[in-house]
């Protein structure tokens, strides 16, 4: 059992011009725990998750990954960290396949100076790989070499997911996983949701949709303004104080 929290994020604040995004926000996530952040549109939910996986930089705050200070200067800082996000505006590669989006990012799987024939190789083991996972996942693309500009949505957004579960080392973070996603998709990532928390991961989902987040989360966090407003633990007694929290009403 690990002592220290696997994130934990203290003052968090961040500003864009005139906006106040995210003002002295606070939030702690376990090792085999999963936290939800609600919040309605432009609550700073978003910002938040990009903060922490090194897209934007805060003006000021800590982060801490497993009790150790971090600084997530970039993107792949956060990586190294053990930080997997998928976020909400899909960070995929639209004139690469599947397989390549899979493995960008982590792209000394095929090292440079590998010959250019066992770098094939390489390509091949990952193309087996990534299409193992995707089966694993029940997820089934038109044509797996096909790029990826040319899927829906839903297939671009079950693609990024099982990306983050392949490479997920400490947090997992999704950000709206299951919005575009049918039914049968849906089911696939809240069911890989809770097999990475069963393997000890801290997972962090943001979501809208109140139905998953009550399967799903052990404990859900509350943003309005760019604040944090409360916290719950979602069971169906306490639907109708997360939804007031959420919209700033009164209880
Ligand atoms: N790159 C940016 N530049 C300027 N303002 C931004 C930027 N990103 C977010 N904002 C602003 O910060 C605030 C919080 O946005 P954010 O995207 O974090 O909200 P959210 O809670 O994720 O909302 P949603 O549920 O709609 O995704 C909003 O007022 C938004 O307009
Ligand atoms: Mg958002």
């Amino acid at each position: 059992m690990n002592a220290y929290p696997a994130l934990a994020v203290r003052g968090a604040t961040k500003r864009f011009g005139a906006v106040l995004a995210l003002d002295d926000v606070d939030l702690e996530v376990h090792h085999g725990e999963v936290l939800a952040i609600l919040g309605d549109n432009g609550a700073g939910k978003s910002t938040l998750i990009k903060c922490i996986s090194g897209v934007h930089k805060l003006d000021s705050g800590e982060i801490e990954v497993d009790g150790v200070p971090a600084s997530m200067a970039s993107p792949a800082v956060a990586r190294a960290a053990g930080i997997e996000t998928v976020y909400q505006d899909l960070a995929l590669f639209d004139n690469l396949d599947a397989t390549a989006n899979f493995f960008a990012g982590h792209e000394k799987a095929v090292p440079a100076w590998l010959p250019r024939g066992m770098r094939w190789m390489r390509r091949r083991d990952m193309a087996r790989s990534s299409s193992e996972l995707l089966d694993r996942l029940k997820i089934r693309l038109p044509e797996k070499a096909s790029t990826v500009g040319m899927m829906s949505g839903g297939q671009r957004q079950a693609i990024a997911v099982a990306r983050t579960a392949a490479f997920a080392s400490r947090v997992v973070i999704l950000d709206e996983p299951t919005a575009a996603l049918g039914l049968r998709e849906s089911r696939q990532v809240l069911d890989l949701v809770l097999r990475l928390r069963s393997e000890g991961c801290a997972v962090i989902v943001i979501s809208h949709a109140m139905d998953h987040v009550m399967e799903i989360a052990d404990r859900a966090i509350v943003m309005r303004r760019g604040r944090t407003v409360g916290e719950e633990v979602p069971t169906p007694e306490n639907r109708a104080r997360l939804v007031s929290l959420i919209v700033g009403g009164e209880v």
